[in-house]
């Protein structure tokens, strides 16, 4: 079984956003796009891990403009085919290796759009950290992310010592992937994103929003 979450996020390109068609879901999905296109509106935005360019699509229709990033061409391929309102600059980028601080300029937002599960618990706060070291003083960082609802999301398989939940996942082709899948409580969000900033929870039945406005005099 796979155990790579970039190699199956490569397999799984072109069947991703069938995720995003799931009926029950809808309206949760829309109250999520409006509140982005309102928090991310007149904004240079810095995309992490953008996948098929859903969310860019949507929140371009508010942004400035946005740099979309995300580690597998797979995925880059079907996101530069979206027809974006804003200008976007989708590149092949790892999140966890942005540029060094200062050799571009500071973003007014950071954007991560169903990233945060994924990252491992432990790694969090310095993801984070790094992160927020790209964007502007008094500017944002948002996150959407999927809350566990039974009946709805897919199990949950195994947990490791640090506490990381895992899913096993199967995609169209057959082939099983064990795919590491976090679901925090608002608690949890808020306590890492507040060393950042005044934080925000917004929780659907589906997703949760996390908008954290970072302090004005932050490092
Ligand atoms: C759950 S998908 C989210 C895609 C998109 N943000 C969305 O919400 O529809 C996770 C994405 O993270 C990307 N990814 C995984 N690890 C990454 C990394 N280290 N740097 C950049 N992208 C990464 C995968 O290629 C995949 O497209």
């Amino acid at each position: 079984m796979n155990t790579d979450p970039v190699e199956y996020y490569r397999q799984r390109a072109l069947e991703y956003e069938a995720i995003y068609q799931k009926p029950e879901r809808q309206g949760d999905l829309h109250t999520a796009e409006t509140s982005l296109q309102e928090r991310l509106a007149g904004l240079d935005v810095l995309e992490i891990a953008c996948g098929t360019g859903y969310w860019t699509e949507k929140i371009a229709q508010t942004a400035r403009s946005i740099c979309a990033g995300d580690i597998n061409e797979a995925v880059l391929a079907i996101a530069r085919s979206k027809t974006c309102l804003c200008p976007v600059d989708f590149r092949q980028e790892d999140f966890y290796q942005l540029p060094p601080h200062g050799e571009e300029p500071a973003f007014d937002a950071l954007f991560g759009g169903f990233i945060w599960s994924h990252i491992p618990r432990q790694n969090l706060s310095d993801v984070l950290e790094s992160l927020q070291k790209r964007i502007a003083s008094g500017g944002r960082l948002v996150f959407i992310d999927n809350r566990f609802v039974e009946n709805s999301s897919t199990p949950v398989h195994s947990r490791d010592e640090a506490g990381n939940t895992y899913q096993q996942r199967r995609l169209g082709d057959g082939t099983e992937h064990l795919v590491l899948k976090n679901f925090p409580t608002t608690d949890e969000i808020r306590s890492l994103l507040s060393t950042f900033g005044k934080t925000e929870i917004l929780e659907l039945t589906y997703f949760w929003l996390a908008d954290c406005r970072l302090f004005s005099n932050k490092r």
